[in-house]
Parts: structure tokens; C-alpha cells; sequence
């Protein structure tokens, strides 16, 4: 199970996530390591990401698109995001878990938005959650706040607004755009965010908003500038077909080596070659003349 949110047993915590803001005057940047945070979704990737030292493993609703096969992240339900927030909660010793709040669950009313909110920290273990928006998610995360859940903000491209937006573009282009997304920023930090995402957005307005606010920006698809960086990880290790955005470096190429894999396998079975006499269980030396003596009576 996972470890206790407490100092000194190598536990990331949020305020260890708050405490990671580089600033460019008196603190030397070099000194505070950028956050490294991997979308997670199942037990087994999430013990080797943990191992591997990220420090947030984010559940993703990105979820909904590579591992469940939807369109968008909109269809995604509160029990589809717990079932994978529970699988990474065990998988997890040291990271910090940030479970995403699906489109819908916050939406109707502040009331429902912390009962869901409080399920993903009761039942699935996460220590935080995530919404997309800005000014207009002031109230909800200062609720949340004051309901001792932390938040994560999201700005930018908000993957839940794609009705909205028109598709999944690139936001904060004109000078405007770029000023409501600075608007946005500074919104959610003032509701009590510990961190903010900052999606798909020119380098130079995330370097703002980084330069700007107090709370670390996690950045996916805005420069080298935040003060940490997000990928999906089905896009990093080669798992998604189709379009990936430029920002997605590919890691490791997992969807060609598992194909490669299968297709052995058929080949092996097809042609005898799998499984083998030392892949097989065997009877006792007596047990077989015995068991074989029997069947020909
Ligand atoms: O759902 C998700 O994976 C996200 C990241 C892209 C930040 O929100």
C-alpha cells in the first residue's frame, strides 16, 4: 500500500510540490529541480513511474481517450476515474497522486463538486485533485480549499472545453487570448491552487505566467520555461496511434515492440513452437506409469 503522507519517509507531498517555484532573483534556479509529473492510469505503470523518482503521477481523464478508446475526455465518469485512481493509489509509494476531475463532476453545483471530490481523496486515495478553468473556477477552488482538498489548476487548452474551443488548438495566439490565459492564471492561484497546469500555449506566455505567479506552472506544450513538465504517458512510450502534438516526445516506442511480441506469439503457437516440454508441467515418474497404465485399461 502506499506510503503515509508524512516528512521524512521520502513521501512527496504538496506542500514539497508548492515549495518547487523557481524564482529568477534571489533563489538560484539551478537549486530547485524542476517537477517531473507522468499521467498514470493502472497499478503496474504507476510502481515503475513511482520508482523511477516522478514526482506526481496525474490520473488523468486523458484516461477516457488512450486507454478507454472514447473521442474526448468528456464521456468520462466519476467511477471510470476512480477505478484508476484506486489501481495508481496502489501502485504508489512516493509520488504525489492528483486525480483528475472528469467533465461533469463540477459543473452543476458546488455542493456535488466537493462530495466527488472528497470520493476521489476517501476512496481512491488521491492527495489532490484537478480542474480545467480559470476565472470561472474561482469559487469552486477555493470551496475545495476550504474543504481541505488541495487543488491543481488547469489552464490553456482545457481538453474538456473542446465543444467550446472548436478542437483541440493551441490557446493564448493573439495578444488578447494571451492576456485572458494570464487572467485565468492569476484566478486560480488567488482561489488557493497549490500548482497549475499551463496546456498548449506560446512559450513566451507561459514564461510569463511562470515569471507571474507564486504557484509552480506544469507545463505540457508550453515551453521549457514552467517550473515543471507533464506528459501523457501512452504518448511517451509510443502506446498512441494517430496524431501525437509536436510537444509529445516520444520516449521508447512500447506499441511496436508489443506488436512485434504478439505477432511471435501466433507465430509460435501456430507453429508448435510455443509452449515448449520446459514450459510444460510434468507428473511424477510414478505417477505417470501410473496415470497412464490406467488409462489403457
Ligand atoms: O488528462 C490529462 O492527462 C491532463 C494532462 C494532459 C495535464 O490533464
Amino acid at each position: 500500500m502506499s506510503a503515509s503522507p508524512h516528512a521524512g519517509n521520502g513521501k512527496i507531498t504538496v506542500p514539497d510540490i508548492a515549495s518547487r517555484k523557481s524564482r529568477s532573483t534571489s533563489d538560484s534556479i539551478a537549486s530547485i529541480s524542476k517537477i517531473t509529473c507522468l499521467t498514470a492510469y493502472d497499478f503496474p505503470t504507476a510502481r515503475l513511474l513511482d520508482d523511477a523518482g516522478v514526482d506526481i503521477l496525474l490520473v488523468g481523464d486523458s484516461v477516457g481517450m488512450v486507454v478507454l478508446g472514447y473521442d474526448s475526455t468528456l464521456p468520462v465518469t466519476v467511477d471510470e476515474m476512480l477505478h484508476h485512481v484506486k489501481a495508481v493509489r496502489r501502485g504508489t509509494k512516493h509520488a504525489l497522486v492528483v486525480a483528475d476531475m472528469p467533465y461533469g463532476s463540477y459543473h452543476a453545483s458546488t455542493e456535488e463538486s466537493i462530495r466527488t471530490a472528497l470520493r476521489f481523496v476517501k476512496e481512491g486515495g488521491a492527495e489532490a485533485v484537478k480542474v480545467e478553468g480559470g476565472e470561472r473556477r474561482i469559487e469552486l477552488i477555493a470551496r475545495l480549499v476550504e474543504a481541505e482538498i488541495p487543488v491543481m489548476g488547469h489552464v490553456g487548452l482545457t481538453p474538456q472545453s473542446v465543444n467550446a474551443l472548436g478542437g483541440f488548438k493551441v490557446q493564448g495566439r493573439s495578444e488578447e487570448a494571451a492576456q485572458q490565459v494570464l487572467r485565468d492564471a492569476r484566478a486560480v492561484e488567488s482561489a488557493g491552487a497549490f500548482s497549475i497546469v499551463l496546456e498548449s500555449l506560446p512559450r513566451e506566455v507561459a514564461a510569463r505566467i511562470t515569471a507571474e505567479l507564486n504557484i509552480p506552472t506544469i507545463g505540457i506544450g508550453a515551453g521549457p520555461d514552467c517550473d515543471g513538465q507533464v506528459l501523457v504517458i501512452n504518448d511517451m512510450l509510443g502506446l498512441t496511434n494517430g496524431h501525437t502534438p509536436k510537444f509529445a516526445r516520444r520516449y521508447a516506442n512500447l506499441g511496436e515492440i508489443i506488436a512485434r511480441a504478439a505477432t511471435e506469439f501466433c507465430d509460435d503457437v501456430h507453429s508448435g513452437r510455443f509452449p515448449s516440454d520446459d514450459e510444460s508441467y510434468h507428473l511424477s515418474a510414478e505417477a505417470r506409469s501410473r496415470f497412464l497404465a490406467r488409462q489403457r485399461v
